[in-house]
């Protein structure tokens, strides 16, 4: 893979948020964590129901806490209100399942806080002037205060942790005992022409734009754009359904190490992994909880809860390969008829519910082959929205990147062990995901809501 200048500039022709946008994606991020809050009592609340989870009342507060960090403190230099609370919401000083320890503000102490950071934030955004990109080669960040407030981009940033948080509480939400607390309406069913789609679409070979310098509210790890020129593959049309998996699973493949890397059998042989977690064997068939609810394994939607071990196992069993990065962005982003990186595989313009599952609308991922509006350029569907996506990539800078404005949020990240996801899953919300946006996690991490597609390269005989 050999990396170039940039063809040109990337990223959406009108990529300037209004004030108007901001307090959008403030209002509509916190209306989720409220509601995936609001929905349990205290003992619930402040209960550790997995060791791999914070308690609920912790993401609550540290969502408070960062955004009185970043907003109100940095950018608008507003005066602290609890510069007490940062030690116990800092996730570096505390390992999760150590949190319910802490002398953590009780659920409503934690909700007066948030409403109290939030009535700061909307006067930092009251004053704030959305012009200038500091980051921007050709910056003109007159009117801006800091490189934070910059097209708003501070609110986009905390706006997107926050729906980060929200799927880290959904996944809490997943692994809680008891009772089913959250419901919503399910995804559209399969559609007759999604039977009709060929598995596997070809992506040209050929140089195309990675990342982003323009995109307001991308993370320091989406920069900068730069050319990455990659030979020509085939990649799924859709993700890997459950009932291809089942197939996999159905054939041993969980006990045949054939299909696994040496570190995946280890990991396999010592968790004792024998399907997706969730899923339980009844008779001949298979069950699966969610959300407090059992049943039975849905065939045509993408698998979830695969760690990247089990993925990369049954794309070698599928004769198969999991994408990289790379080609996983190019087939979401290259537009051949221009030549230039769309923001979203659809286009440019924002995610409607027609284009991809996204934002807790549905609490469950939609059969395989659905969603044609939300298509890319190759015909692949569903690249946005759904489950996340395991790509083959470590998790690593791109040439040029500077941490910005913290280096934990990225850059103590990056490594070889990390691996990197891609697209989003129905739990994450619109604000935190496009085509550029890389997520990460390590590679034996099941509680996400993560499936994968698989690849494979195309040979010189097919290729264009
Ligand atoms: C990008 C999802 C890996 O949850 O660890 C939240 C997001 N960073 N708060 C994580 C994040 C700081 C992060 N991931
Ligand atoms: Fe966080």
């Amino acid at each position: 893979m050999s990396r170039r200048r940039p063809p040109g500039r990337s990223g959406p022709l009108n990529a300037h948020p209004t004030p108007a946008d901001a307090a959008a994606a403030l209002a509509s991020s916190r209306q989720r964590t409220l509601a995936l809050t609001d929905c349990l009592d205290e003992a619930e609340l402040v209960a550790q129901h997995s060791p791999l989870m914070s308690p609920l009342v912790w993401d609550l507060a540290h969502v408070g806490n960062q955004e009185e960090i970043w907003l109100v403190r940095e950018a608008g230099r507003l005066p602290a209100l609890r510069p007490d609370l940062d030690h116990l919401y800092d996730a570096f000083r505390h390992p999760r399942a150590d949190r319910t320890t802490l002398p953590l503000l009780p659920p409503d102490g934690a909700r007066r806080y948030l409403s109290q950071v939030r009535e700061r934030a909307l006067e930092v955004l009251d004053a704030a002037v959305f012009d200038g990109d500091a980051r921007a080669p050709s910056a003109t960040s007159s009117g801006a205060h800091t490189p934070l407030l910059a097209r708003g981009f501070v609110f986009g940033m905390v706006a997107q942790h926050e729906q980060q948080h929200a799927e880290t509480m959904l996944a809490t939400h997943q692994l809680r005992s008891g009772p089913a607390v959250l419901d919503a309406p399910p995804p559209p069913p399969a559609r007759a022409e999604a039977t009709a789609l060929p598995h596997e679409v070809l992506v040209p070979g050929g140089p195309f734009t990675m990342g982003t310098d323009t995109d307001p509210w991308a993370l320091d790890n989406e920069r900068p754009a730069h050319a990455v020129d990659l030979a020509p593959f085939w990649l799924d049309t859709a993700p890997v359904s459950n009932a291809a998996y089942q197939e996999f699973v159905a054939d041993d493949g969980y006990a045949d190490p054939r299909w696994w890397s040496a570190q995946g059998w280890a990991h396999r042989q010592r968790a004792g992994l024998e399907a997706p977690l969730f899923w339980r064997r009844d008779g001949g068939a298979w069950l699966r909880r969610r959300f407090g609810r059992t049943e039975p394994v849905p065939p045509l939607e993408p698998v979830l809860h695969v760690c990247w071990y089990e993925a990369d196992a049954y794309a070698r069993w599928a004769g198969r390969r999991l994408p990289t990065e790379a080609e996983w962005e190019k087939a979401a982003r290259h537009d051949p008829a221009t030549g230039r990186s769309r923001r979203h595989p659809w286009g440019d313009v924002d995610p409607t519910p027609e284009h991809a599952n996204l934002g807790q609308r549905h609490l469950r991922p939609a059969p395989v082959g659905s969603y044609p509006a939300g298509a890319a350029p190759c015909g692949a569907r569903q690249l946005i929205g759904d489950v996340w996506e395991w790509t083959a990539s470590d998790f690593l800078p791109y040439p040029g990147f500077t941490a910005f404005p913290y280096q934990e949020y990225s850059e103590v990240f990056f490594g070889p062990a990390s691996k990197v996801l891609r697209g989003g899953a129905f739990g994450v919300g619109p604000v935190a995901c496009r085509g550029t946006f890389r997520n990460w996690d390590f590679p034996i991490r099941r509680q996400i809501f993560a499936g994968f597609r698989t690849a494979r390269d195309a040979t010189p005989g097919e290729a264009p």
